[in-house]
């Protein structure tokens, strides 16, 4: 038996199919619904619609379970590592020995960046926010990489991962080192991913540079954990820039973008200042977890909340064990991790965010481990958008395989002016009431 939905509206009714995935939430099919019914539905903010379907990460926000792939986080946290978690996502298994010394190999042959990239750092302003460069650098690979823009032809797909996932980390290190007035270190392709990053970001041309194991393996869990989480905002916007068939550069430029905000992968960054702020402030916590209840004031614990997760964030649980571990393998005494123990703690036994299911979220921890490291606050963000990769390209691959996928085109409520006739200029009347809305 076809299980449907049935809608009274207006003086039809229908029957809507029925959807179940493998596990989560069952979904109510309105494809149909504008030709059987003309009407639309209003879902600000998407609370309620399911944009794909989509076979990369399960997501569980009542229970605090997050799978890529079918694989636990947990699992993947204690027994993998970054490019082998990027290859689950990308090519929906575990890589065997030989596909896995393939692409470890090809992802570090495509590290370095053209020499014409680098003039690109000269014209951006020193104080630049890395995000900015970021992105602006990554969609200016579609201008280097013209032989791998189709998006239908697999392989110039193939070649566009490869470069993406590689190249990532040097553009972010060369942001970095443009920042602070240093020369770029050019990628070592004998170092591991995570350790050719540090270096590049670390290392100058006049010393000896050694990288620490611990801070390259914490980096490593790090972006693993930040690798993808279905359909958030900026793996939306990778895929609605992408059904466009724009290129592969192009998608991910704009998912930078979309990460930056504060409410999104921005909030890494906000953490810390905030912590920073409540610590300069006598590190009277509960000042703070009484302004972010306050309705009249903006203010929001960073960290703290999440669209699905009504339940503590796994991959918090992860960076919270973790972050004691790495202080102190690398001998760092941070205030900081008091201080956020300390909010989490008073913030968990209030009403207000119990009664709202406000737990901490991925972004409440990295931020200590990605300081004792010694990353600078504002490349937060930008460590997240290098872990967030194999997220975004296996999303927008799936979407590109996928049959007949139509461009991302919402409806709209339209709340304006009825039709109403253009007014020549000589008979305008000038001020407020003629501009505002009639
Ligand atoms: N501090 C104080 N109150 C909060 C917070 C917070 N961090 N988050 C949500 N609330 C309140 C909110 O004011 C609302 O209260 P009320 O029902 O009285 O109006 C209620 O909780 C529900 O919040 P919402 O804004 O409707 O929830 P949302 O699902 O639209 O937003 C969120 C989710 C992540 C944008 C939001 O929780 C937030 O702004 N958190 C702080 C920023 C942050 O940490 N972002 C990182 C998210 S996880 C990683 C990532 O995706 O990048």
């Amino acid at each position: 038996m076809t299980r449907t939905a049935r809608l009274h509206v207006a003086d039809r009714v229908v029957d809507l199919p029925l959807a179940t995935g493998t596990a989560g939430d069952q979904v109510i099919d309105i494809s149909t619904l504008r030709d059987r019914t003309g009407f639309t539905t209003l879902d600000p903010g998407y609370v309620n619609t399911a944009s794909c379907s989509s076979a990369i990460t399960f997501v569980d926000g009542d229970h605090g379970i997050l799978r890529y792939r079918g694989i636990p986080i947990e699992a993947l946290a204690e027994r993998s590592d970054f490019l082998e978690t990027a290859y689950l996502l990308i090519y929906g298994t575990l890589p065997s020995p030989a596909a896995s010394h393939a692409f470890v190999t090809t992802i570090t042959r495509h590290t370095l960046l053209h020499e014409d990239v680098k003039r690109f750092y000269d014209g951006f302003p020193k104080d630049a926010h890395p995000m900015a460069i970021l992105s602006a650098v990554v969609g200016a690979l579609s201008t280097f990489y013209q032989d791998s823009h189709n998006p239908t032809d697999p392989h110039q797909v193939e070649l566009s991962t490869h470069r993406l996932l590689a190249k990532l980390p040097s553009i972010a290190a060369y942001s970095y080192k443009k920042s602070i007035g240093q020369p770029f270190i050019y990628p070592d392709n004998a170092l591991d991913y995570c350790s050719n990053f540090l270096r590049m970001m670390f290392a100058v041309p006049t010393e000896p540079s050694d990288v620490n194991p611990v801070a390259a393996r914490a980096l490593n869990l790090a972006l693993l954990l930040h690798a993808d989480h279905e359909q958030n905002c900026s793996t939306s916007t990778v895929r609605l820039v992408g059904s466009s068939h724009a290129n592969l550069f192009a998608s991910v430029a704009a998912g930078i973008y979309a990460l930056w905000g504060p409410r999104h992968g921005g909030a890494s960054q906000q953490v810390m200042t905030m912590l920073d702020t409540i610590q300069a402030d006598g590190a009277n916590v509960g000042k703070y977890v009484d302004l972010a209840k306050d309705r009249s004031h903006p203010f929001r614990l960073s960290g703290f909340g999440h669209r699905v997760y009504r339940h503590y964030d796994p991959r918090a649980t992860i960076l919270k064990r973790t972050c004691d571990h790495v202080l102190a393998a690398l001998g760092v005494h941070d205030p900081l991790l008091d201080v956020a123990k300390r909010l989490e703690e008073v913030a968990l036994k209030d009403d207000f965010f119990l009664s709202r299911k406000l737990y901490p979220n991925v972004d409440f921890y990295s931020g200590v481990i990605y300081k004792a490291i010694g990353f600078p606050v504002n490349m937060f963000t930008v460590l997240f958008a290098i872990g967030r990769l194999p997220g975004w390209i296996a999303h927008w691959r799936e979407m590109m395989q996928a049959p007949a996928v139509k461009i991302g085109r919402p409806r709209q409520l339209y709340t304006g002016r009825p039709a109403i006739d253009y007014v020549p200029m000589a008979q305008r009347l000038d001020g407020p009431a003629a501009a505002g809305p009639g």
